[in-house]
């Protein structure tokens, strides 16, 4: 393959009013989407608002839906389309425009906020605390997380329904409270707050977010799944609870 002109579809505004507009700008090879982008601004629209930062995958800022399909910019060959295909690029859907395919992400943020951080037990002091092998790793796939938000901005529960962004606190942070309970050392009553605060009973498992997410986490098999099986559990069982944690400290 060698340099081609590849017909565009950008989304143009801001979040009064917005259109697609249609560009061709030249593809070399081994470019990815985030580099097309990078050339129309260069070459025809400067004033183009785009979010980026590392252009490897890792800082989760280039988020936006590419034909439709939520990616990475910077993630996303260009050798995935053909040559003569229309490709579209639209800012992440579930969350406000500011201009052009950066979009407001602060409704993470607040529900980041509203999670207790690691709560280890009275008396216990750092450098005290002692966990096994296997309960450390347990939770190290769900560190991997770049914060893109693509599973946010996936989720039906939100993504169509605006009214459910108080109550929701989405994938990334329903598996950011699955990971606290799962720690030996939490303290904190993590099943109960999922359940009353964080809105785990409105994930109905449809496992859109574990499709873009691009570390590959397994957000709904290895956090969320489990997680309902432990409110579950403690729903029938309130000893339950109160015994893993005994019993795994
Ligand atoms: Fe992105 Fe995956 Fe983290 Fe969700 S869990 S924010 S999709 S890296
Ligand atoms: Fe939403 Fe993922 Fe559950 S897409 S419904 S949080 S499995
Ligand atoms: Fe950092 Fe794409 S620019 S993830």
């Amino acid at each position: 393959m060698g340099s081609y002109q590849a017909s565009f579809r950008v989304w143009r505004g801001d979040d009064e009013s917005g259109a697609l507009q249609d560009y061709t700008v030249e593809v070399n090879e081994g470019e990815v989407i985030l580099d097309i982008i990078h050339r129309l601004q260069a070459t025809q629209a400067p004033d183009l608002a785009v979010r980026w930062n590392c252009k490897a995958g890792k800082c989760g800022s280039c988020s936006a839906e590419i034909n439709g399909r939520p990616r990475l910019m910077c993630m996303t060959r260009m050798s995935t389309f053909t040559e003569d295909e229309v490709i579209t690029v639209t800012p992440m859907r579930t969350f406000p425009v500011i201009r052009d395919l950066v979009t407001d992400v602060s409704f993470n943020y607040e529900k980041a906020r509203e999670i207790p951080s690691f709560a280890p037990p009275e008396g216990v002091a750092p450098g005290e605390y002692r966990m096994q092998q296997v309960d450390v790793e347990r939770s190290q796939e769900f560190r991997k997380c770049i914060e893109c938000f693509l599973c946010q901005n996936t989720c039906h529960v939100v993504r169509d329904h605006e009214e459910n962004k108080k109550s929701f606190a989405g994938p990334r942070f329903l598996m950011r409270v699955a990971e606290l309970d799962m720690h030996p050392l939490d303290a904190k009553d993590r099943q109960k707050a999922a359940q009353e605060e964080h809105g785990l009973g409105f994930c109905n498992i449809t496992k859109c977010c574990t499709e873009v997410c691009p570390e590959g986490i397994h957000i709904t098999d290895n956090a969320l799944i489990p997680m309902k099986e432990r409110v579950v559990d403690r729903k029938y069982d309130p000893v339950v609870w109160l015994g893993n944690k005994l019993f795994k400290r």
